[in-house]
């Protein structure tokens, strides 16, 4: 199913030594990039792991309009639902958005299939789709969620030292879910996290074909 999509890949640049705060100017500036691709007076953002909102404060309070979703209550201004974002997107009308956010701590792949089967694009239609994906360890060590192994449609989901894989992993992902949604990718910017669990960063422009 996965195929070379021939993205244009665009490095964030990360220091040798990265840190928080380097990761989250990174990831801050994907966001920009695919908001600014939509079009940030058309961008309707669903942040489907809201957080605190650092997101929303670094980027997403300028798009046209946003929702967040956390299992948390956080006390603030945003419009947000407080509950688990797999049914909030499995319920919600998702053609109002045009930007998803899936910044997990872990695995964003299961909420990635649910709007890839949810969310079709028409033919010329433009969305973003930012995701952090966080299995390097689990990979390493011989496992992977049954959401990434399902969209990257691999079979092979206990063998150690997949960690060398998760690039190759993390293209079929992503090449399935733009299959399964009606599009292909025109833009991608990367950020890879090199201490701790190497997180992937990415950030995505995907148009209906
Ligand atoms: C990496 S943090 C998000 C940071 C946030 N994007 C920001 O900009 O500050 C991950 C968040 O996802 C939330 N979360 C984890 N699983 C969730 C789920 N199934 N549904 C909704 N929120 C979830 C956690 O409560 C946590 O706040």
């Amino acid at each position: 199913m996965a195929k070379d999509a021939g993205w244009r890949q665009h490095l964030v640049g990360l220091p040798k030594r990265n840190h928080s705060s380097a990761a989250v100017r990174a990831k801050a500036t994907l966001r920009r990039n695919v908001m600014n691709a939509v079009g940030a007076d058309q961008a309707h953002v669903f942040d489907a792991f809201a957080g605190d909102g650092g997101m929303y404060r670094a980027v997403w309070h300028d798009a046209a309009s946003y929702v967040g979703c956390d299992l948390v209550f956080h006390r603030d201004d945003r419009p947000a639902f407080v509950g688990d974002n797999r049914r909030v997107l499995r319920c919600l009308e998702l053609a109002d958005f045009n930007v998803f956010d899936l910044d997990a701590y872990g695995c964003p792949w299961e909420q990635a299939y649910i709007i890839a089967k949810r969310r079709k694009l028409r033919p010329g239609e433009t969305i973003g789709l930012t995701i952090t994906e966080g299995q390097a360890m689990k990979l390493k060590f011989g496992g992977m969620s049954n959401a990434l192994g399902l969209v990257a449609d691999v079979d092979f989901r206990r063998m150690a030292g997949m960690a060398k894989g998760q690039d190759w992993l993390m293209a079929r992902a992503i090449n399935n879910i733009a299959d399964m949604m009606g599009a292909r990718v025109t833009r991608r910017w990367e950020a890879v996290g090199n201490v701790g669990s190497r997180m992937f960063y990415i950030g995505l422009v995907l148009r209906g074909s």
